[in-house]
């Protein structure tokens, strides 16, 4: 709901549990509040905290000019060497939960739009900007351009959440007092990438899981983007955010605009679970394009295989995963022309004719003869050198005159920025989709930008946003001419997960680390923001061929049962005891998936814990399942009672050997976990509500 006070010009944002409120200026809107939901009438009489002590604070997309020293989130340059913006209001439009503000400058022909949106089922709100050149003569230079800044009440002790890491080890999170001064989370690398994850959270320094208060921002973008938090002296925090990085300037011509994409903001008072809570929610709701539906078991071929497929091999594994009960088999790389290392091939995408000699169309058959779906591994966006496609098209990739062409994995990015690459790209993967009957496809992307240039292109540095759309593009397309097809976002492994990709795809690949230790924190990490519905899991090999370190399997496949469940490594080498083993478990994830995959997650313990828990119920509290893994055993330690979360206090649980226990009981004293002794031992705990 949106409110508008004319009186004082203030419009109050109200979502089920919060407010936003912002007030008409002379020179632009000032942020009012942000918060837990009030009445509008009172956030309408509250005053603008318009400056600190030496200067003005609180727009809400600040530019330069007048005594504003901040950072700028709207950074212009005009041809005649003006900087500073000097905005006049010019109008605003409420459609229902769509607020558009709309600024002018009073001398130069930009127009700005500050736009809001709320829905009555999520206090997230939406925001993003258009800025727009209303002249015809020289063009603006857009230095930097967020979509939202957000202002948040001063407190003394501001702390920061977000997450870190590299390939193999993404989404670590890290929380840290907020610095005085400028702190930025970039990546300059041209998707999301492993280092860092576009959101941010801050609390007031006493947040717990299930206390205090949370203010989170993400962005619904995959390219590259910053976000900075700004702390004063005085403790006013700032946080703005927003596609692109340092140097990405932008030329805006005359009667063209630009479209910032949307930057997403949440206010709960219910610490860091109930905002994780809060962000599921939201992704389920307004993100993901087919929410409801449940995400069926897979195999992936990478670490059963490698590069080393043919036929016969994905056959063999085929029958093999038929036996244990997946639903779903992917081939991964290794399938096209020339690919048999990951020193050629890609761009050359046709089933490679020695390992493939039918094409795919016979093995797609017996895989649904089978019973499962089929699934296909692609990289679009990147080409070998060796490649036919490289030898037709060298000037596709990114590059810069005079400079080296920097090969990462033997591979370039080509530019999807390019109208000619974009056609090419959908074209064969239109074809692919059409000519074969392939249910999935994961969409690769294994490296970073580096020498992002297009030398013949209209605006060299555009192409780091325009690339991104391109991919969109054909996502969308894709989507949208196939309905049946679903998609899962990689980059080498979780290096390309966030709320702009998620709205075109249907799960992601977490990381390409399938050890169950690691993957407990990696998993902890992703969970800050996004549900489990997406977070795919493989149980693989042991020992882990990353790490080496052995785990049994009924470990592996309890840490993947936390998320979309998948299986990988080479089937053919399992044991039978395994192979019994892994049936029964992936039975038993088909029977909790619903719990798992739609309901509320609860982090029951940090961490560094030895023994760490994640539990999920059912929206109507009928139904749980609790995920209980010790990674390492200590002979000093007993073992403490698990305090449950999320249940009805009043009811009673019983648990599938007949045992009954209290909600109140579960809830305040918790259970034993009753694990097996040793290292990487883990349990499952399911529980159902008394009479439901
Ligand atoms: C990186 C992905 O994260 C892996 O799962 C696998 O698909 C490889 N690429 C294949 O090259």
């Amino acid at each position: 709901m949106i409110a508008f006070d004319e009186p004082t010009g203030t419009w109050v944002l109200s979502t089920p549990a919060s407010s936003y409120a912002l007030r008409r200026g002379e020179d632009g809107p000032r942020h009012v509040y942000w918060g837990p939901r009030l009445p509008p009438e009172r956030i309408a009489r509250l005053p603008v905290r318009a400056r600190a002590r030496d200067e003005i604070i609180g727009d809400e997309l600040p530019g330069e000019g007048g005594e504003r020293f901040g950072l700028a989130a709207l950074r212009l340059a005009f041809a005649d060497g003006t900087r500073a913006v000097d905005w006049v209001h010019s109008g605003h439009e409420i459609d229902g939960g769509h607020l558009v503000i709309r600024l002018s400058d009073r001398h130069h022909p930009v127009r700005l739009e500050l736009h809001y949106r709320v829905h009555e089922d999520t206090d997230v709100l939406e925001r993003w900007a258009v800025l727009r050149h209303t002249g015809t003569d020289e063009p603006v230079a857009v230095e930097r351009f967020d979509a939202a800044a957000w202002t948040l009440p001063p407190r003394p002790d501001y702390r920061r959440s977000h997450v870190t890491g590299e390939w193999s080890a993404e989404f670590q999170l890290h929380r840290a007092p907020v610095a005085h001064g400028e702190t930025t989370i970039v990546t300059r690398q041209g998707t999301a990438r492993h280092q860092s994850n576009p959101w941010l959270m801050v609390d007031t320094g006493e947040a717990t899981e299930e206390h205090g208060e949370v203010w989170s921002v993400a962005l619904a973008w995959s390219g590259t983007w910053r976000i900075t938090t700004r702390r004063t002296p005085g403790d006013d925090l700032v946080i703005t955010a927003g596609a692109g990085h340092d140097g990405t300037v932008r030329r805006l011509d005359p009667g063209t605009e630009i479209r910032t994409p949307p930057c997403l903001g949440l206010y709960s008072r219910g610490g860091f679970g109930e905002t994780s809570r809060r962000w599921h929610s939201f992704v389920r709701q307004h993100i993901l394009p087919r929410p409801d539906e449940p995400r069926p078991v897979l195999y992936n071929s990478w670490e059963g295989t490698w590069f080393d497929v043919n036929e016969a091999t994905v056959r063999e594994l085929a029958t093999a995963a038929a036996s244990l009960g997946v639903e779903l088999f992917v081939l991964d790389d290794g399938w096209f022309a020339g690919r048999t290392t990951d020193a050629a091939g890609l761009g050359d995408w046709w089933p490679d004719p020695d390992r493939f000699p039918h094409g795919l169309g016979p093995l797609i058959a017996e895989v649904h003869r089978l019973g499962m779906r089929f699934g296909l591994w692609v990289e679009p966006e990147m080409v070998n050198p060796d490649s036919d496609l490289y030898r037709a098209h060298p000037d596709w990739v990114l590059h810069m005159p005079h400079r080296p062409r920097t090969e990462i994995r033997n591979q370039l990015v080509l530019n999807f920025a390019r109208p000619d690459v974009v056609t090419w790209a959908h074209t064969w993967l239109d074809r692919l989709l059409r000519d074969n009957a392939v249910d999935f496809l994961k969409w690769d992307m294994n490296r970073p930008f580096t020498e992002a240039g297009w030398p013949a292109g209209p605006d060299p540095q555009r192409l780091w946003f325009a690339h991104t759309e391109g991919v969109y593009t054909i996502l969308d397309r894709l989507r949208a001419d196939h309905p049946r097809l679903r998609m899962e976002t990689c980059a080498s492994g979780g290096g390309r997960v966030d709320l702009g990709i998620l709205r075109r795809t249907d799960q992601a690949w977490t990381s390409d680390n399938t050890d169950p230790v690691d993957r407990i924190a990696i998993q902890h990490g992703f969970s800050q923001l996004y549900p489990a519905l997406i977070m795919g899991s493989w149980a693989s090999q042991s020992p882990n061929p990353l790490n080496n370190r052995p785990t049994p399997l009924r470990f592996r496949m309890h840490v993947a049962m936390a998320g979309v469940l998948g299986i990988s490594g080479d089937l053919r080498t399992w044991s039978t005891v395994d192979i019994a083993e892994a049936a029964t478990l992936i039975a038993q994830y088909k029977q909790i998936r619903p719990i798992v995959q739609h309901g509320h997650l609860y982090r029951l313990t940090p961490t560094d814990h030895d023994v760490t828990a994640v539990q999920y119920v059912t929206d109507d509290r009928a139904e749980s399942v609790v995920l209980i893994w010790r990674r390492f055993s200590r002979p000093s330690r007993a073992t403490r009672p698990l305090r449950l979360a999320g249940l009805d206090p009043a009811a009673t649980y019983t648990t599938p050997d007949g045992s009954h226990h209290g909600g109140d009981v579960l809830l305040h004293h918790g259970i034993d976990p009753d694990l097996p002794p040793g290292d990487h031992a883990s349990t499952l705990v399911r529980l159902r509500r008394s009479g439901s």
